[in-house]
């Protein structure tokens, strides 16, 4: 998969690590930045992030801000993004498998390196559902993104 990555300058160092996990498992990353630890806008860099999957430049996304929160509002603003603030594995494989999320939105300052790592690998190895009752619950997401 082509996994687009970003983050403000609470999740830099984060990002540098999660970077080299990503392209460990055999995937492909299109870092958007930031690139140091200089406060920056989260805005700037969720919607760079999240236009990159609508867009198709990439499959699916990690934003990492100091909350994760300010990340995900602005990515679910963009056409196309499901996109979830995980906590742990589990948040994690739902939002795959349930909410066919394809943005994950990581926490640096109240989640350890490597809980994010596991978590990361989950949201990365969880395909999306098949069943029925999923596909309908996403579809009817999609249609309220629709009428707005
Ligand atoms: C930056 O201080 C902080 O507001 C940002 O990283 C993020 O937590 C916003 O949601």
């Amino acid at each position: 998969m082509k996994i687009v990555i970003g983050s403000d300058h609470a999740g830099f160092n984060y990002k540098s690590r999660l970077i080299e996990l990503v392209k460990s498992m055999g995937h492909t990353i299109l870092d958007i930045g930031t690139d140091s630890c200089q406060s920056v806008d989260y805005p700037d860099f969720g919607e760079k992030g999240a236009r990159a999957v609508a867009c198709g430049k990439a499959d699916i996304g990690i934003l990492i801000c100091g909350t994760g929160i300010g990340m995900d509002m602005v990515a679910n603003k963009i056409k196309g993004i499901r996109s979830a603030v995980c906590w742990n594995e589990e948040t994690a494989r739902f939002a795959r498998d349930h909410n066919f999320a394809n943005i994950l939105c990581l926490g640096a300052r109240f989640l350890s390196l490597e809980k994010c790592i596991e978590i990361t690998k989950i949201f990365i190895n969880t395909p999306v559902s098949d069943e029925k009752r999923h596909i309908r619950r996403v579809n009817k997401i999609m249609k309220v993104e629709e009428r707005n």
